[in-house]
């Protein structure tokens, strides 16, 4: 793929680049076409120094479709569209922290993420991308094949299993400024059954759907389902499908949901503040 106008950086061998020469706030179409592309391409984008203003981050995802609302927590109150994560010395959890794609357990979960650092962590607090393309391609044929008609089930909250506090509203006992934040999600749909194996809507390629939200496998016997699920979730983390990401106060990562997971390291405990906008997407198929 050739760039005319950006610079693209793989950072890794299998996922996630680097853009060099885009402005955020300033891009015209051909310079978006070009981040468009490499984002298809790559999986995952980054940005260092970025100087955007709430309103220019909102019109930059607008790009990509529209804005999805935590079912959850409340975005800013200027803001709704941008969820403030925060998390402060001495917190418990940390958002994220388990390998995962976004709204998973929304019938139409969401396309992209994208993370605006404002304040990071001395050291600690890298993010950990997962191409679920290859995570897909490198199961055998025989399991490719069983895997293509099966169906997960997954939820928001209340997690059977994957997490180690099942509640939301327990997870920030120890973070009352995110606990401030949750909120009920009221008639939104927080429970969904999707394809185990997805095709992407653009590229038209198949990737590995499965993550933190899923807890069983429709119509399989608990124990089939927990080995299966288990077996996958180790095997969609193989490290030769990640890359790592390194914030700095300025840095934007801009994810694609429908063939990425993702996990936030929980390994820091310092002032760490980010500014997160999802984009909406379809149902997958
Ligand atoms: C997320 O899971 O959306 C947050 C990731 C992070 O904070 O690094």
């Amino acid at each position: 793929m050739e760039f005319r106008k950006i610079e693209v950086v793989p950072i890794s061998g299998n996922i996630g680049a680097l853009i060099n020469g885009a402005q955020l706030n300033a891009l015209n179409d051909e310079t978006f076409e070009e981040v468009y592309q490499a984002w298809l391409h790559h999986c995952v984008l980054f940005f260092r120094n970025q100087k955007i203003t709430p309103q220019e981050q909102i019109d930059f995802a607008q790009r990509f479709g529209e804005i999805h609302f935590h079912p959850y927590m409340k975005g800013l109150d200027e803001h709704p569209e941008i969820l403030e994560i925060i998390k402060e010395p001495g917190d418990g959890y940390t958002f994220g922290s388990v390998w995962h794609t976004d709204q998973m357990f929304n019938p139409k979960p969401a396309k992209a993420t994208m993370l605006y650092a404002h304040e990071v962590p001395k050291k600690g607090g890298d993010t950990m991308f997962s191409n679920q393309y290859l995570a897909y391609e490198t199961l055998s044929k025989p399991m490719r094949d069983m895997l293509n008609r099966v169906k997960t089930f997954n939820v928001g909250d209340g997690f059977r299993r994957g997490i180690g506090k099942a509640k939301r509203i327990d997870r920030y006992a120890k973070n009352p400024t995110m606990q401030a934040k949750i909120r009920d999600p009221g008639n939104v749909s927080t429970e969904a059954i999707h394809p185990l194996i997805r095709t992407h809507p653009e590229t038209k390629r198949k990737s590995l759907y499965i993550g933190s939200h899923t807890q069983t496998l429709d119509g399989f016997n608990a124990d089939e389902a927990d080995s299966i699920i288990d077996f996958l979730r180790n095997h969609s983390q193989r490290h030769e499908f990640t890359c790592r990401f390194r914030w700095e106060t300025g840095s934007i990562a801009l994810w694609d949901n429908r063939c990425v997971q993702h996990k936030a390291l929980a390994d820091y405990d310092e002032r760490r503040r980010t500014h997160r906008i999802t984009i909406a997407g379809e149902k997958p198929i």
